[in-house]
């Protein structure tokens, strides 16, 4: 009774108040009662338009701080005025770490680069393997060897990829079924370039959209062969090339996040199988070759915008992929670039066995 009689007079006196006198006095019991609508309240009327921004510089070069003073000033703050429009890059454009910037790198992110290595990509015709050699070639690679079964686009993405860069890139038109004719070619790449230092596996295919319970077996097979044997007989041909040099490399197999999740609403059982294969067979590589300073790492990425999935039957279903993704959209072609280059740089010099997700979130739900 004490308690409604309380809420009453304070009903009142709150009703004959003006209004930011109100906002004061209410502040505490609508506080304990309701915080996140007092909180939207003060955002509403808090809105922040400072004429100038204070600064401090504590910079060995500014006027005063060798002296012991900092130099404070204020910056005027333009109405409507924007950050400055960034540089616009030709678009298609591949820039190759130069020696001389290299050197003027921090230690840090001298060790984010792959400066002087010799890098494998299989599947590097196209897709995610064509834009994974471009960061390579980017990040200091010395030389680049493309390994894939399509002759044409492969030899186009090389000579592209030379020309714009002036790397030396090779292209082997190679199945990575083929276990001899992957020794034939990671063997010219020894003897050309010197001993891989990097190989990036991303040669793969995808079955979607058929039932397990109808799956031809020829089908299926055909599929592990190239995403799971295919993964075991690159990074046995380059790991075998790394140990015969004594030489520590690194191993970055792309999976994806269906090795670990089951796709919706699409059946593929087989595809699913054969990632989740991949991952596997990373970690027991890279348990057994730790001895040899060979790191072995898998990349699973969600749905990502690639030809792959440029299939007008998927259309309806990348609504459906895109709405369970937290970030709404499939993933770029380059945006498994920087987690490759970090991956086959020395940063990564304790990580092995490690399976990254790079989805937009879309495991988490
Ligand atoms: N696109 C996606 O949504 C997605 C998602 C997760 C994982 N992945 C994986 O990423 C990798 C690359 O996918 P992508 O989207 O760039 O595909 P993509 O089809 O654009 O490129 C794959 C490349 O692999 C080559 N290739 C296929 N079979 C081969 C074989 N037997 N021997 C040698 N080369 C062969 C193709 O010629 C092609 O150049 C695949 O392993 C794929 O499973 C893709």
């Amino acid at each position: 009774m004490a308690a409604a009689a309380r809420t009453a007079r304070m009903a009142s006196r709150l009703a004959a108040m003006p209004r930011p006198a109100i906002a004061r006095a209410g502040a505490r019991s609508i506080t304990q009662r309701a915080a996140f609508s007092v909180s939207a309240g003060r955002m509403k009327s808090e809105v922040i338009k400072e004429t100038e921004v204070p600064v401090s510089v504590y910079n060995p070069d500014a006027k005063g701080v060798a002296s012991g003073n900092s130099d404070h000033f204020s910056i005027p703050i333009k109405p409507g005025s924007r950050a400055p429009a960034p540089i616009e890059e030709e678009e298609d454009a591949v820039s190759p770490l130069q020696e001389k910037v290299y050197s003027q790198m921090p230690r840090t992110l001298q060790r984010m680069t792959v400066m002087g290595k010799v890098i494998i990509i299989t599947g590097g015709a196209r897709g995610l393997g064509n834009n994974m050699a471009r960061a390579c070639a980017e990040a200091g690679a010395k030389a680049i060897a493309i390994f894939d079964a399509n002759q044409e686009l492969g030899d186009e993405s090389a000579a592209e990829l030379h020309q714009k860069t002036g790397l030396p890139v090779s292209f082997f038109k190679v199945d990575v079924r083929d276990g001899n004719a992957i020794n034939a070619a990671v063997q010219n790449v020894v003897d050309v370039y010197g001993t891989p230092d990097v190989l990036v596996n991303s040669a793969g295919i995808a079955d979607s959209n058929i039932k397990a319970e109808t799956y031809d077996p020829a089908m299926f097979r055909r599929l592990i062969d190239i995403n799971l044997t295919g993964s075991f007989l690159m990074s046995q041909a380059v790991g075998r090339a790394m140990m015969a040099a004594g030489k520590p490399g690194s191993i970055v197999l792309v999976a994806s996040m269906s090795g670990t999740v089951v796709n919706y609403p699409q059946e593929q059982s087989c595809y699913n199988a054969s990632k989740a294969g991949v991952i596997q067979l990373g970690k027991s590589l890279a348990a057994e070759w730790a001895k040899y300073n060979i790191r072995v790492n898998c990349i699973s990425p969600g749905y990502m915008d690639t030809a792959l999935n440029k299939v007008p039957a998927l259309d309806a279903q990348k609504k459906i992929w895109k709405s369970l993704t937290p970030q709404e959209r499939l993933g770029a072609v380059d945006d498994l670039n920087g987690l490759c280059v970090f991956l086959a740089s020395d940063a990564s010099g304790y990580m092995t066995g490690s399976n990254v997700i790079i989805d937009g979130g879309y495991t988490l739900y």
